[in-house]
């Protein structure tokens, strides 16, 4: 069966993201699907457009979305759907959210696209082409000693209580570089790496449709993406992700791999 193009995804995405612009600052109702996990109108408009846009071209693609789940439909043609990432920001009016969508055929990721509709910037990657952001090609940075590098990475906030919550290894690199941010928006996050405004992203416990474009993007602009203790397979659930330029990668794997051992 036909394999979409990367036009008809960036599309979709502009489309998609329009919605949520169209929202964006206005009375919201917020519900909570747990204590700090929320999700809007805008999110489920977004997604169902999305999914119904998709369904209408692709009728037997399957669709992996983050507000209806599964949507079963031959493996192969696999897509992923973040319809607002940032939710939290977008609830407080903090201007830094996203649309994500990625597609993989037979297991490999080979389209994606993040859109951040309030600066216009969409960002997409198609394996093998490249990564661009609005149509001028993107690389990750050159930087080669942390001390220089401005890092980003997130925190789930069922994992504050657990061994896993991160806290470590964010005061570990927050001593030993320019600092590390923490933006709300995973994909955007790996878009950035991918543009080299940022020159590296670790998080705990994402999923698929928060990695999948922005993971292809940072490849494709020539990072390296694994998962967060160096295992290939970083769309493996539950998602553990550590995207890099190919200079501090390996720089960052070792620290994380002693900060996971002082956990014992
Ligand atoms: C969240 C964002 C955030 C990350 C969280 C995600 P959502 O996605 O990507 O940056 O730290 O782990 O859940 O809920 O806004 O789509
Ligand atoms: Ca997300
Ligand atoms: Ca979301």
């Amino acid at each position: 069966m036909q394999q979409p193009e990367l036009s008809f995804i960036e599309e979709i995405a502009r489309s998609a993201g329009n919605i949520l612009r169209e929202n964006y600052g206005k009375q919201i109702e917020v519900q909570h699907k747990s204590t700090a996990d929320l999700v809007t109108a805008a999110d489920k408009a977004s997604e169902k457009f999305l999914i119904e846009t998709i369904l209408t071209k692709f009728p037997k693609h399957a669709i992996n979305a983050e507000e209806s789940g599964s949507h079963s439909g031959e493996a192969n043609h696999q897509w992923f759907i973040d319809p607002l990432d940032g939710t939290i920001n977008f609830a407080h009016g903090v201007p830094f959210f996203s649309v994500s969508v990625g597609y993989a055929y037979d297991g490999q990721l080979e389209l994606g696209v993040i859109y951040d509709p309030l600066l216009d910037e969409c960002f997409t990657a198609q394996r093998g082409k490249g990564a661009w952001l609005n149509k001028h090609r993107i690389q990750v940075s050159k930087t080669g000693k942390l001390i220089n590098c401005l890092l980003v990475t997130g925190f789930r906030h069922y994992l504050r209580d657990t061994p896993q919550n991160n806290f470590n290894n964010f005061a570990r690199f927050s001593r030993i570089t320019q600092g590390v941010r923490r933006l709300g928006s995973a994909a955007l996050d790996l878009a950035y790496v991918a543009a080299g405004r940022l020159d590296g992203f670790w998080e705990v416990a994402l999923h698929q449709w928060d990695v999948a474009a922005g993971a292809l993007l940072v490849q494709e602009a020539g990072g390296i993406v694994t998962r967060m203790y160096g295992e290939p397979d970083f769309m493996a659930e539950p998602v553990s992700i550590l995207a890099a330029n190919p200079h501090i990668y390996p720089t960052m794997l070792a620290i994380l791999e002693q900060e996971q051992d002082k956990q014992g």
